[in-house]
C-alpha cells in the first residue's frame, strides 16, 4: 500500500485549488465534540437553545416513525404553512437540511471564481468558508463599534458594491457581534441591485422587528431563517428560504433533489411552529436572560456588546491569549464558550443557572487579575 502522505499529495494535486488552502472542519467544529465528550459541561459555544423543544415535537417525532420508508413529498404541510405565515405562494419557500444548505446553494447559484462579494466583517465565519471554497472575491466591510455596541455601516456597504458583485449578504442580527440592521438599511442594500442574501437566523431574538414585508417588496432577497435557535431544533438540520419566484427557482436547482430534509425535520418543525406559545415563551424567557446577562457582565467591568441575537460578544482582546486564552479558562469552570477573531469571545445565552455559571467564572478571572 502506497503512503498516507503520497496518496494524498496525489489527490492534492488533483482537488479544486481551494481544497489546498482551506481550513479543516474539523477543527472548526472542535467545540461541538468537546461538549459531547463531556455531557457534564455547560455548552454555550453554538447558539443552540439549551432547552428542549414543544412537547409537540415528541408526538411528531413519534409520527415520523410511520412514514420511515418513504421520500417526503416536495410540497410537504411544513412548506404550505411557512407560505401562509409569509403570506406567498408555497413556490417562494424554499426547506433545506438547516438554513445553512439553503445559504450555501444560493452561493452557488450567483458565485464562481473570482465574483465579487460583499459581506461584513466581523461575521458568521461560515460564509467566508463555503465562498472561499467557491474561490469568490471577499470584499469585507468592517462593522463599527463603540464600548458598547457594533453597527453596519450601511454607507460603506453599499459603496463596496461594484459592477463585479454578484451577492451582498446581510446577517441581522448579526452573528457574533449581536447588531440588527433597520429595515429601512435592509431595503436601501437591496434597492442596490445584486441579490441580497438575508441571513436571519436570529431574528427571533429581536421580536419588534418584522421582516416579512421585505420579501413582499423585493424580488432580489432571498431570507433565510431556521428551526436551529428559537425552536430548540438544531439536531434535526432544519431551516428555510423565503424569495421572489424567480430566485428561489434557481437556488433550487442547486439543492440536491429530494436528499436533504427527513421527514422526521418536516414533522418536527410543523409541529415547532404550530406551537406559538411555546415559541413566544422562549424568547420571551431568552431575551430577558440576554439583557440580564449584558448588565452583569458589564458590573464585572467586562465589555459584552448590545445583543438582538441568542448570544453575547464579549470582548477578550485585553484577556492573555485573547479570545481564546478567555474560552480556555472558561472551560477549566466547566463552561464551553467560543473564541472567535477579532478578540470575540461569544457566549450563548443559556438558562439561568448556566449563565450564572458564567458570570461565576467571569468574577473569579476578574479577580485573579487584581
Ligand atoms: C448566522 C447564522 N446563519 C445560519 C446559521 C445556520 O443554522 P442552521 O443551519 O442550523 O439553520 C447559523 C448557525 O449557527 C448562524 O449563526
Amino acid at each position: 500500500m502506497k503512503s498516507e502522505a503520497r496518496t494524498g499529495e496525489r489527490l492534492e494535486a488533483l482537488a479544486v485549488p481551494a481544497a489546498r488552502v482551506l481550513p479543516s472542519s474539523a477543527e472548526y467544529l472542535a467545540h461541538l465534540d468537546l461538549a459531547d465528550a463531556d455531557r457534564s459541561l455547560i455548552r454555550l459555544a453554538s447558539n443552540e437553545n439549551t432547552e428542549p423543544p414543544s412537547p409537540r415535537v415528541r408526538k411528531a417525532l413519534q409520527d415520523a416513525y410511520d412514514v420511515a420508508n418513504l421520500s417526503p413529498p416536495t410540497m410537504p404541510p411544513l412548506r404550505l404553512a411557512l407560505a401562509e405565515r409569509y403570506a406567498v405562494d408555497p413556490g417562494r419557500i424554499l426547506l433545506s437540511a438547516g438554513s445553512t444548505e439553503v445559504i450555501d446553494a444560493t452561493f452557488r447559484t450567483f458565485v464562481r471564481a473570482g465574483d465579487e462579494v460583499v459581506l461584513a466583517r466581523p461575521s458568521w465565519p461560515v460564509y467566508r468558508r463555503r465562498l472561499e471554497a467557491l474561490e469568490a472575491r471577499i470584499v469585507e466591510v468592517p462593522l463599527v463599534v463603540t464600548d458598547t455596541a457594533y453597527a453596519y455601516d450601511v454607507d460603506a456597504l453599499v459603496g463596496a458594491v461594484t459592477r463585479r458583485t454578484k451577492l451582498v449578504v446581510v446577517c441581522t442580527p448579526n452573528n457574533p457581534t449581536g447588531n440588527a440592521m433597520r429595515n429601512e438599511d435592509v431595503q436601501r442594500v437591496a434597492r442596490v441591485g445584486p441579490p441580497l442574501l438575508l441571513d436571519a437566523a436570529y431574528a427571533d431574538f429581536d421580536p419588534g422587528v418584522d421582516l416579512r414585508p421585505i420579501v413582499h417588496e423585493h424580488d432580489n432577497v432571498v431570507l433565510t431563517r431556521t428551526f436551529s435557535k428559537a425552536y430548540c431544533l438544531a439536531g434535526l438540520r432544519i431551516g428555510y428560504a423565503v424569495g421572489g419566484l424567480s430566485l428561489l427557482d434557481l437556488v433550487d436547482r442547486f439543492l440536491v433533489p429530494g436528499s436533504s430534509v427527513s421527514s422526521a425535520g418536516l414533522n418536527a418543525a410543523l409541529a415547532a411552529l404550530e406551537d406559538d406559545a411555546y415559541h413566544r415563551r422562549q424568547v420571551k424567557r431568552i431575551v430577558a436572560e440576554r439583557d440580564r446577562l449584558i448588565a452583569a457582565l458589564r458590573t464585572l467591568g467586562v465589555r459584552a456588546y448590545d445583543s438582538c441575537g441568542n448570544f453575547v460578544a464579549i470582548d477578550a482582546s485585553a484577556h492573555e491569549g485573547g479570545s481564546h486564552g478567555l474560552a480556555a479558562t472558561l472551560l477549566e469552570h466547566g463552561i464551553v464558550v467560543r473564541p472567535l477573531a477579532d478578540g470575540i469571545l461569544r457566549v450563548t445565552v443559556g438558562r439561568e443557572r448556566e449563565n450564572d455559571a458564567v458570570l461565576a467564572a467571569l468574577t473569579a478571572v476578574a479577580g485573579a487579575a487584581r
